[in-house]
């Protein structure tokens, strides 16, 4: 088996601002193979977030391709959600939870892998969430909800994580202890972090870094 996870070819997006058009993303080519981590940076508004919603399928690239798992994702977002609901863990911005379920709930949701629910406790207890696992998203802070998001991210032990600043509501060591974790759960998997923190980056194999939607030497 090939070790090639994720290979992004020239993509780009553009997003329709009203009349005005912006290019989020400038003909990135970039490839994750199995157990790399990569760390993704650069200003704010640089296209970060856009790029990773580009390698999950979770937008349609406005050119170029991405293959995961060597499927090309097809352009239409439902279409790949099988592929990314098997082999992707994604963590969000802006954290969100199903609201009337607790957070064991929100992280097991769709993995029926009965290995998950262990896998699921042994993270929260990495990362200070045991007590808060029958808590409702409305009781928790924003550090516990973007916890939260990261057992639902790694439950089903994913192929490629793509993890949207981790750590930006969470105190230091937390924040390491958050990245400790992502890191065990993808010792032979794919991670990609973005974020404004290059102390989370300390043991990134590579580092990308965006500006104005295209790929820098960092
Ligand atoms: N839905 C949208 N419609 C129009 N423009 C958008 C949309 N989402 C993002 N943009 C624009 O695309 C550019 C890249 O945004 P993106 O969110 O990818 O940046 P980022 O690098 O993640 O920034 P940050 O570090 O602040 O999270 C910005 O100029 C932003 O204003
Ligand atoms: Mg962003």
């Amino acid at each position: 088996m090939s070790d090639l996870l994720l290979k992004a070819g020239d993509v780009s997006l553009e997003y329709l601002d009203g009349t005005r058009r912006v290019c989020a993303v400038d003909r990135v080519s970039l490839e994750v193979r199995r157990g790399e981590f990569v760390g993704l940076v650069g200003p704010s508004g640089s296209g970060k977030s856009s790029l990773l919603f580009l390698l999950a399928g979770l937008r349609a690239p406005t050119s170029g391709q991405v293959e995961l798992l060597g499927r090309i994702l097809p352009r239409k977002p439902d279409r790949s959600a099988h592929l990314r609901r098997r082999h992707v863990g994604f963590l969000f911005q802006e954290p969100f939870l199903v609201p009337y379920l607790d957070v064991r709930e929100n992280a097991l949701g769709h993995a029926t892998d009965p290995a998950a629910a262990e896998r699921m406790e042994r993270l929260a207890e990495a990362v200070g969430m045991t007590a808060m696992l029958g808590e409702r998203p409305h009781r928790l802070s924003g550090g516990e909800r973007q916890r939260a998001s990261l057992l639902r991210a790694l439950a089903a032990a994913p192929d490629l994580v793509l993890a949207d600043e981790p750590t930006a509501n969470l105190d230091q060591p937390t924040g390491h202890a958050v990245m400790d974790a992502l890191r065990a759960q993808t010792q032979e998997a794919g991670l990609v972090v973005v974020t404004h923190d290059p102390g989370m980056l300390e043991d990134a194999d590579r580092i990308l870094f965006l500006r104005d939607g295209r790929l820098e030497q960092a």
